[in-house]
């Protein structure tokens, strides 16, 4: 028995592609005094991982070249000597893109896989669900009435922004790429429409948000920047709220984010800003709390890419950041 592990091979320039990422084994790592070992039975890819692959100051610390790609799993207490943790306790720790990990319980939260599925955990009962809470609730404060506007809206952040907002009785609008995904975004998750943004030119997404929005927009929740923020700047209404949660068009290309309609922010007096679900830990708890009753009663809908075997993981990651994920982007590792 071995573990395998995904390392950071090479740092990229633009696109991500696999020869950025190096498959090893190593042996499974045994518990220190005050540590326990876990096996990873889903591991979670997610956009910030990008940027955790580049040389630059960020909001968190880089990966290194050699190390494990960092990432956080749900997975089994295998061995311990621990006094919380014990084998059989499920747990999501942050032991990276590998089999078997080691914790001293930092950070890690425990799971009960009988109140929802594991993987959930991971998605709508996890820091993408936590951070569709935070972004709606503190930075976009929508009244019922108004209309929310998401981008990336079929995805693990943006399929729980149009659902909490439809609660708060506002007009839940997404923006996705292609059909299936507006279909879903609108018939499964109960949105009240969906622009697919490659159906045509920025002028016709412009437009297609006009018809889609007929009072214009109150809440832009952003995940992506770049051309469709600046189609949706055309119509913010004044004093509207933009929750700057992601950039993904611009992971791979820094240069793909100009803001083209700037003056929309003075004309507009749009309130825009910018979070990480990180700054506002006091909020986990309440935001986990009615996330978990949500997706327990089935009210909270979601849906999940599973990639199969941690050899999948970096394709998987690269098709993450090019759309072709339908939902929260996993592995299975059991
Ligand atoms: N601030 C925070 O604390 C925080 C926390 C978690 C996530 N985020 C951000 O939230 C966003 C969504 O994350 P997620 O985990 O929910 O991922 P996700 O939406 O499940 O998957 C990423 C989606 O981004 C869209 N996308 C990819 N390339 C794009 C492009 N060039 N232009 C427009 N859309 C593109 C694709 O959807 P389409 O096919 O519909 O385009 C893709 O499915 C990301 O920007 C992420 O970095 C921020």
């Amino acid at each position: 028995m071995k573990n395998k592990q995904v390392l950071l091979a090479a740092r990229p320039r633009g696109a991500v592609e696999e020869s950025h990422f190096r498959i090893v084994e190593s042996d499974i790592p045994k518990a220190g005094e005050d540590e326990f070992v876990v096996r990873a039975h889903y591991l979670s890819l997610d956009p910030y991982m990008r940027g955790r692959m580049d040389d630059a100051n960020s909001y968190a610390a880089k990966a290194e070249i050699g190390g494990v790609m960092v990432g956080t799993v749900a997975g089994e207490v295998i061995d311990s000597r621990h006094e919380k943790f014990k084998v059989g306790d499920f747990v999501e720790t942050r032991t990276g893109w590998q089999e078997y990990g080691i914790s001293n319980g930092g950070g890690v939260r425990k799971l009960d896989p009988d109140y929802v599925p594991l993987s959930a955990y991971l998605g709508a009962v996890g820091m993408p669900g936590v951070t569709a809470w935070i972004g709606l609730n503190e930075h976009g404060r929508p009244k019922a009435g108004e209309t929310v506007v998401v981008s990336a809206a079929s995805g693990a952040v943006g399929s729980a922004v149009g659902q909490l907002a439809k609660w708060k009785g506002c007009r839940a609008v997404g923006i996705a790429g292609g059909r299936s995904k507006c279909d879903y975004v609108v018939n499964d998750l109960g949105f009240d429409a969906c622009v697919d943004y490659k159906a045509g030119t920025p002028d016709n997404l412009s437009a297609a948000l006009a018809s889609a929005c007929p009072k214009g927009i109150d809440v832009y929740f952003d995940n992506v920047g770049g051309p469709i923020l600046n189609a949706v700047l055309d119509h913010m209404n004044a004093f509207s709220r933009i929750a700057l949660c992601g950039q993904i068009s611009g992971y791979n290309d820094p240069d793909a984010l100009t803001v083209r309609n700037f003056r929309s922010f003075l004309v507009n007096r749009i309130q825009l800003r910018g979070f990480i679900c990180s700054d506002h830990m006091d909020l986990w708890r309440p935001a986990l709390k009615e996330l978990g009753e949500l997706v327990h009663q089935g009210k909270l809908k979601y849906r999940e890419s599973i990639a199969v075997g941690l050899d999948s993981a970096p394709r998987a990651f690269i098709g993450l950041l090019n759309g072709q994920n339908f939902g929260k982007q996993l592995v299975k590792l059991i």
